[in-house]
């Protein structure tokens, strides 16, 4: 993973919506309400009716935070986008993940857990409040985004299969399917197939940790991780990892895809810290999108993303220098 800043992949300005779609909460309420917003933009059955038979049709319950910043147009957060499953180019994303079937879509659970199995994401979803989160996005590549996720807790779903006492950490997978992931098949991929993740339980435990489905009042897009990604704001955005399909609950701490690739460059913790550079760069600052050579828009990179007050003591006494 490396800055690759190619200005085919960024929207042109033109392209960009002149007022945000997604304003304030009322709005997306609205939005969620109404079939036109909600109903046929990818193959997931979260559909307006789909939203009523659960009780959804007043939109969803509230109780996300918000850094009160600009949020990064839409037309970014889904052309500008990491999932190598679909080729390296900031683009390749947007332009390829069409290709990915996401319905029907299922997640299998296993390890320390007392129920283990496989669930329908129609099932997995069933009876969950989901809730709007407005979430910086920070990645390893030192750009950032604002995005308003639609989600709900990891805790939410691990606590269905009961995890023994055993667990002391999550491991998440991504589907592999080379036929319709065109990264997965080439040549040129160093990456070890599928890609994978994971968390210290306390982690995934904590309230910030969530389960996306939607952004912007609308189901993920392919790029995004449709139709189950994780979103980890306190973490570089690698951990939050797209389009999952396997959860593990496991005792000892999971090999990561980026950490086994290169792991003096990317480690199991990822937090967000400008007091720890990249090897081959800076942390302290971050381009924040929309961004261009004539108006850079860097700002200062936060411990924690910014959410220091609310994670730090999941990190009391260690060394996170040392545990990167
Ligand atoms: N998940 C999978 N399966 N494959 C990936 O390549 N890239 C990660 C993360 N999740 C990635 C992934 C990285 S490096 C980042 S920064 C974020 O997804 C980007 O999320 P976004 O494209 O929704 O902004």
């Amino acid at each position: 993973m490396h800055i690759r800043v190619r200005a085919r992949s960024d929207p042109k300005p033109s392209e960009i919506t002149p007022e945000r779609v997604y304003r304030t909460r009322r709005e997306f309420m609205a939005l969620a309400a109404s079939s036109v917003a909600l109903g046929g933009l990818n193959a997931l059955a979260l559909t307006e009716d789909w939203l009523d038979a659960r009780g959804f049709a007043d939109g969803p319950v509230f109780k996300g935070q918000d850094p009160g910043e600009e949020i990064t147009p839409f037309q970014y957060a889904s052309s500008y986008n990491n999932f190598y499953e679909f080729g390296t180019d900031k683009g390749d994303p947007a332009q390829y993940a069409g290709e990915l079937t996401v319905d029907p879509w299922s997640v299998e659970v296993t390890g320390e857990v007392a129920k283990p199995g496989r669930i329908a994401i129609e099932d997995l979803l069933a009876g969950v409040d989901l809730e709007e989160r407005v979430y910086r996005l920070r990645c390893v590549e030192a750009w950032s985004m604002v995005i308003p996720w639609i989600g709900f807790p990891v805790k939410r779903l691990l606590d269905r299969f009961e995890p023994t006492d055993s667990a002391k950490y999550v491991e998440f997978t991504t589907l592999h399917r080379p036929e319709e992931m065109r990264g997965q098949r080439s040549f040129f991929s160093s990456i070890d197939w599928p890609y994978v993740e994971g968390l210290r339980l306390d982690e995934a435990y904590h309230p910030l940790a969530i389960f996306a489905v939607g952004m912007y009042g609308k189901v993920l897009p392919n790029q995004n991780g449709a139709p189950l990604r994780l979103v980890v704001p306190w973490k570089y955005g690698f951990k939050s990892i797209k389009s999952i399909v396997g959860i593990r609950l496991m005792r000892r701490q999971p090999r990561t895809t980026w950490n086994v690739m290169a792991p003096d460059e990317y480690g199991f913790y990822a937090n967000v810290n400008p007091n720890v550079d990249h090897p081959r760069w800076s942390q302290k600052t971050e381009r924040r999108l929309p961004s261009s050579f004539f108006s850079p828009n860097r700002i200062d990179t936060m411990m924690f993303n910014g959410y220091a007050e609310e994670v730090a003591p999941l990190y009391a006494g260690m060394n996170l220098r040392r545990k990167y």
